[in-house]
């Protein structure tokens, strides 16, 4: 079963609902995104518990800011690698990422401040991946372009991957190998709904298409069953 593959993204209000999941999941999830709504409430305490167990985080703060400010936060990110303890087998931060909005400069700063504040604190780098275009957007006759123009510029600034929907993962992988990661939301398993999702796709097909990773919310975190719910998105993503 190719598990590496899931995210699991953990898009709840309190910590203790975060807990169980990440309890629950434990035997089958290693990775585990902490976005804005979690971090903005409990910051580093959330991302060091995953880490303390040996859980890879993707934080998914989507920095979009001039250049100073968004190398700043890089630099910050970074440190959140360090165990606050002496902590044994703390995973260091897996990725995080920032808009491609924010253009060339901005990239650049990026990945040049996860480089050398890594290499400066003796730690890992975070992988750095761009978001392109929000998945809840819906589709316009320039959407794929637009996705595919900023990928090539993500990863012309040295950027690791992207963050884009399975519709355009296809024509990424065109003109990325296969080592630049692409990360796709809106994963949605065949009879579940697509919530404020627009561009969606089984979990199957996204691996076909290309992704490295499926970010997966909904669909499992408010299952009856989140354990089940995994599960099956994992069989499918060996099938795909
Ligand atoms: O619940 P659902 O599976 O739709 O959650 C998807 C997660 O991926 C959310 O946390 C959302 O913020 C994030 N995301 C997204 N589209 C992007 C980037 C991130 O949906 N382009």
């Amino acid at each position: 079963m190719k598990k590496n593959s899931l995210i699991v993204s953990l898009d709840v209000e309190t910590f203790r609902q975060a807990q169980e999941l990440i309890h629950e999941l434990d035997e089958i999830v290693e990775i585990f995104k902490v976005g804005s709504q979690l971090f903005t409430a409990y910051g580093p305490f959330v991302t060091r518990y995953l880490q303390a167990r040996g859980k890879k985080v993707f934080l998914d703060l989507k920095f979009h800011d001039i250049p100073n400010t968004v190398a700043s936060a890089v630099k910050s990110a970074v440190s959140l690698s360090i165990p606050p303890g002496n902590e044994k087998n703390f995973v260091p931060i897996f990725m995080l990422t920032v808009h491609t909005a924010g253009g060339k400069e901005m990239l650049e700063a990026a990945v040049k401040a996860a480089k050398e504040h890594a290499r400066k604190l003796k730690v890992k780098r975070p992988l750095i991946v761009g978001v392109t275009v929000l998945t809840s957007q819906g589709k316009d006759d320039k959407l794929e372009a637009r996705v595919l123009e900023r990928a090539l510029l993500a990863k012309r600034c040295g950027l690791d991957g992207v963050v884009a929907s399975v519709e355009e993962t296809p024509s990424i992988r065109r003109y990325c190998p296969e080592k630049f990661v692409v990360v796709t939301p809106g994963i949605r398993p065949a009879g579940i709904g697509m919530d404020d999702q627009k561009r969606i796709a089984p979990p199957g097909e996204a691996i076909r298409m290309g992704s490295s990773y499926l970010v997966v919310g909904r669909p499992i975190i408010q299952a009856d069953n989140p354990f089940k719910a995994a599960k099956a998105i994992l069989k499918e993503i060996s099938g795909g």
